[in-house]
């Protein structure tokens, strides 16, 4: 089992203007996957601009424990050599995933097509996660799974001699599920077609196909897609750029709407629709958010986003945007605190299985901080107002996105907000502190007691 490093606090405290330009570190999505098939392909890849967050180097480690060669040439330059489709190898040990849902859904896939037995397991927060999304497809492939009670970590997966494809609609809009089922497929002999009612983010699609797989995805009128994957390809090493998280820019980005004066440029910023939602939202919002020389980095869209301090406005986001942002929601709910009127954040059910109870988290640390808000099963809605008092302490829940949210809230609050543990904001975005102090943000460290 993981270790629980000792817990460290920060405050953040009321700045001037936010100032100057930065560049988010590279995607996590993307970084787990051009590892993971880095791993499954033949030959050498390179990837330039890797997230080096515990997350994605719990990854790089399951992928070495599966016999890969993983190499770290220079900060976020890296070497995967890959052992090919059904080459890889039974792992010694347990794979200890840490906090990182996305890695150890998707190496479950991979795990559940070979013919052997793979333990994973992970931190606190991960190990209380639902899995049963995962194994129940996986099963129906021909895998076997003995998990926890409730389908929890920690568990084993052992793949069959001959996975069989399936056809399977995502019961939740889920990309992690989604990926899980298409590298399971990959090392199955047939078709495996998954159909998503609502699209979800696409980085795997799009670097399969990238690698040379045979896949197809048709969207359809509804905005589902549907997606039909040839099993046993030759995937052929690539070289692969990973472009800035929009995940990890979001915190720069409402940050400086929220503190008067600011004037920021993020760079580098992923730009892919289905990963796009919090821009749109804040731009209904009254935000002043511009974006500037839209390019390609390694087949996805980037661009540089220009933010200047805006008087925000409350606003309905609809449940269909949900996957588009779906990470978004704690640092949303911060933009919403200093909105004028009322944001209603609808269809975010999914919030409550992330890496804490992320609407329990927002409202106990909205309420902390002496912001109204209210919560359903699946909604929460914020009552905004033009200063919020701060002066809260925030409890992390060992969740990093509610960590680096209340953080922001503490530069543009009244009074200073301290949060309990910022540990669990290495595992996406380690430079998040030093570089919020370049563009003038302010912090402290708070000593025990
Ligand atoms: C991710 C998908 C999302 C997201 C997670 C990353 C991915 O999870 O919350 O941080 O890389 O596929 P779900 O697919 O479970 O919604």
């Amino acid at each position: 089992m993981s270790t629980v490093p000792a817990a460290k606090s920060l405050r953040a405290l009321r700045a001037g203007p936010l100032n100057g330009t930065i560049r988010p570190p590279g995607d996590k999505s993307i970084s787990h996957r051009a590892l993971m098939l880095g791993a499954l392909a033949i030959g050498e890849t390179t990837i330039e601009g890797l997230l080096e967050g515990e997350d994605v180097l719990a990854s790089a480690a399951a992928m070495r424990a599966f016999g890969a060669q993983v190499t770290q040439n220079q900060p976020g330059s890296w070497t995967v050599k890959g052992l090919g489709i059904g080459g890889l190898l039974e792992p010694e040990t347990v794979i200890d995933y840490g906090n990182a849902g996305t890695g150890v859904r998707l190496a479950m896939g991979i795990a559940g097509s070979h013919a052997f037995a793979t333990t994973f397991t992970g931190d606190a927060s991960l190990v209380s996660r639902p899995m049963d999304r995962v194994l129940e497809p996986l099963r129906r492939m021909g895998i076997q799974a003995l998990a926890r009670s409730q389908e929890r970590l920690p568990l084993t997966i052992r793949g069959p001699d001959v996975p069989i494809p399936i056809e399977f609609k995502l019961n939740v809009p889920s990309a992690q599920v989604k990926s899980a089922l298409l590298f399971a497929g990959l090392n199955t002999a047939g078709t495996t077609t998954i159909i998503e009612p609502i699209a979800t983010r696409d980085h795997t699609e799009l670097m399969l196909a990238a690698f040379g797989a045979t896949i197809e995805v048709k969207s359809g009128e509804d905005g589902g897609r549907t997606i039909v994957l040839e099993g046993q390809a030759d995937l052929k090493a690539q070289s692969i750029t990973v472009p800035g998280d929009p995940s990890s820019a979001a915190f720069a980005i409402v940050a400086a709407l929220i503190v008067e004066g600011s004037d920021v440029l993020v760079e580098n910023v992923l730009l892919n629709p289905t990963r796009a939602g919090l821009i749109a939202t804040l731009e209904e919002m009254g935000g002043d958010i511009s974006i500037d020389n839209r390019r390609k980095v390694g087949g996805e869209e980037v661009g540089d986003i220009h933010v200047k301090a805006s008087s925000l406005r409350g606003v309905t986001v609809p449940a269909e945007r949900a996957p588009s942002m779906i990470d978004e929601y704690p640092i949303l709910a911060i933009a919403a605190a200093f909105a004028e009127g009322d944001t209603l954040m609808e269809g975010i059910g999914e919030l409550r299985v992330k890496e804490s109870d992320r609407i329990s988290a927002m409202l106990a640390g909205l309420g902390a901080n002496g912001v109204s808000a209210e919560e359903d099963t699946d909604s929460l809605l914020v009552h905004g107002a033009n200063t919020v008092a701060g002066g809260g302490t925030v409890e992390t829940m060992l969740d990093h996105r509610i960590a680096m949210s209340f953080l922001v809230l503490g530069l543009a609050a009244e009074n200073p907000v301290t949060v309990d543990n910022v540990g669990p904001i290495a595992t996406s975005f380690p430079e998040f502190r030093g570089q919020m102090e370049r563009l003038g943000g302010k912090f402290e460290e708070v000593g025990p007691g």
